[in-house]
């Protein structure tokens, strides 16, 4: 009886896919009507120290950004997806890919954020953009939030903090739902919602300069994203009976460094605090660790009367994640003191290997991280990124022989199917990236995740032409034999 149950390999129907952002690869910043994007004015920095990647936490780093024309920033033009869409798609299908995830850049839709109506032109956009993944039978999986918000909703409103900008998202979804939901029924509301730590600027629209207590700022602007997504939840609901609403996490396992009970409290307690996020998404209320860390520093978050109920009504449907690393934790680890994109060396575990960007290489931890959701949860889990960021080198005979790419992904995968043989409910694998974009942490794109290489270096120079990888190959097969053939 129980044998009937046991699930030994993928499901027919698994959704291998590949993933990117409109940010780092439309490009196009200012066609088509679109308004400015937080991420527009990030620019990049010549050999820069990846142990102290800049992030923008002032006013004055994002009026630099809005003058000074001698920086570059990669992401006004990321790799042209805006103009290249149609032959990119046309690569996707050849490799196969059964869904893939882009997201919608706000900025196009309300080019201010605050506006009455939606922009015309980038509503068609996303309309022709959809068609073309339908027209070639992939399923589209579309983000409505990754580090895109229109740059004038923070720097007149303050970014997530101000409760006024949950009605201008709100309003935003109620548009894009309305518009697309006969063409996309698979919704991820937030990227990587607990990365608000990481970088406050991307992922809060908040400039740490000008609050006057950082913590209780970034936590009443995760309380109005939370409020938004459940609304998302809400307005996806009503809309279209086929919809299903999820949300995304970063994963964000972490190995105690000591056996010491209090360093193994404590990383129960930092992993607590990295799956607060998905507590409340999928349990609808604030767990009372949450409650009790509030109470303990003194941080009044402002909610309103019917928030509770709004948070308990509308839970998400599936949880995406990405995963890319686990760290080490150690006492007194906690999420809210860590800032930037750096792992420190202390954080790095000594049994695991290091990309060039202190990433550690860790696949049984994605078996680890699939097992944790899974018993947390027990709803559907889509990994929505995963991959290695590396440097590829041309040959001669225009290919890329990423070997180790192809060892990072399917030792991933491996781990992956172990973990369906344990019970869990994984739906899809969307790889970072689909294709060659600007890297989200640095804006290089010398820090290359696709399976199709684009011709074009940091400073965005180049032919821009596309070209298989190994790993192109070699995933094409993955997907024709439904994770079989690793
Ligand atoms: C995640 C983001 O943090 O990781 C992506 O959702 C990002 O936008 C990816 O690109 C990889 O990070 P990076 O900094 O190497 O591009």
């Amino acid at each position: 009886m129980l044998k009937d149950k046991y699930r030994n390999t993928f499901p027919e129907d698994f959704l291998w896919g590949g993933a990117i952002a409109a940010n780092q690869a439309e490009g196009a910043w200012n066609e088509g009507g679109k308004g400015l994007s937080l991420n527009d004015i990030v620019p990049y920095t010549k050999d820069m120290d990846y142990d102290d990647i800049k992030i923008i936490r002032s006013r004055k780093e994002v009026e630099d950004g809005l003058t000074n024309e001698a920086n570059i920033y990669p992401k006004r033009h990321g790799i042209d997806f805006y103009h290249t869409y149609k032959e990119d798609i046309a690569l996707f299908a050849e490799l196969g890919l059964k869904a893939f995830r882009t997201s919608i850049a706000w900025s196009r839709i309300f080019p201010k954020g605050d506006e009455a109506e939606a922009n015309p032109e980038g509503l068609e956009f996303y309309h022709n953009l959809f068609d073309e993944l339908l027209a070639h039978n992939i399923k589209p999986i579309i983000t409505l939030s990754h580090y895109e918000m229109p740059l004038h909703l923070i720097t007149e409103y303050g970014g997530w903090q101000n409760r006024q900008v949950v009605q201008f998202f709100e309003k935003y979804v109620e548009v894009v739902l309305k518009e697309y939901s006969n063409k996309v029924n698979d919704w991820i509301i937030f990227n990587q919602i607990n990365s608000a730590f990481t970088d406050p600027f991307l992922a809060l629209g908040i400039l740490e300069d000008e609050i006057e207590h950082p913590q209780e700022a970034k936590y009443q602007a995760i309380h109005h994203q939370l409020l938004a997504n459940a609304k998302a939840v809400k307005l996806g609901k009503d809309i279209h009976p086929k919809n299903k609403m999820g949300s995304m996490i970063l994963d964000l396992t972490a190995y105690p460094s000591s056996t010491h009970p209090e360093v193994m409290f404590d990383n129960v307690r930092y992993e607590q605090e990295a799956m607060f996020f998905s507590d409340v998404m999928i349990k609808g209320e604030y767990p009372g660790y949450m409650i009790r860390f509030f109470a303990e520093n003194d941080l009044d978050i402002h909610m309103e009367k019917e928030d509770l109920q709004i948070l308990k009504e509308n839970t998400i449907d599936f949880l995406a994640f990405s995963y890319y690393m686990t760290t080490l934790s150690h006492k007194g680890s906690s999420l809210t003191e860590s800032s930037g994109w750096h792992i420190s060396e202390e954080n790095r575990n000594k049994h695991l290997e290091t990309s060039e960007w202190g990433w550690q290489i860790d696949s049984k931890g994605l078996r680890i991280a699939l097992n944790k959701l899974y018993d947390r949860y027990q709803i559907p889990l889509l990994i929505a990124e995963n991959g290695l960021g590396a440097r590829d080198e041309l040959t001669k005979d225009k290919t890329i022989n990423d070997d180790y790419r192809i060892d990072y992904l399917r030792k991933h995968i491996i781990e992956m199917k172990e973990a369906i043989k344990d019970g869990v409910d994984l739906i899809g694998y969307l790889p970072w990236s689909a294709i060659d974009i600007i890297s989200a942490s640095t804006s290089e794109i010398a820090k290359r995740y696709g399976f199709i290489y684009v011709d074009q270096d940091d400073y965005g120079k180049g032919t821009k032409n596309r070209y298989k990888k190994k790993s192109f190959h070699w995933y094409q097969r993955v997907i024709q034999t439904n994770g079989e053939k690793l």
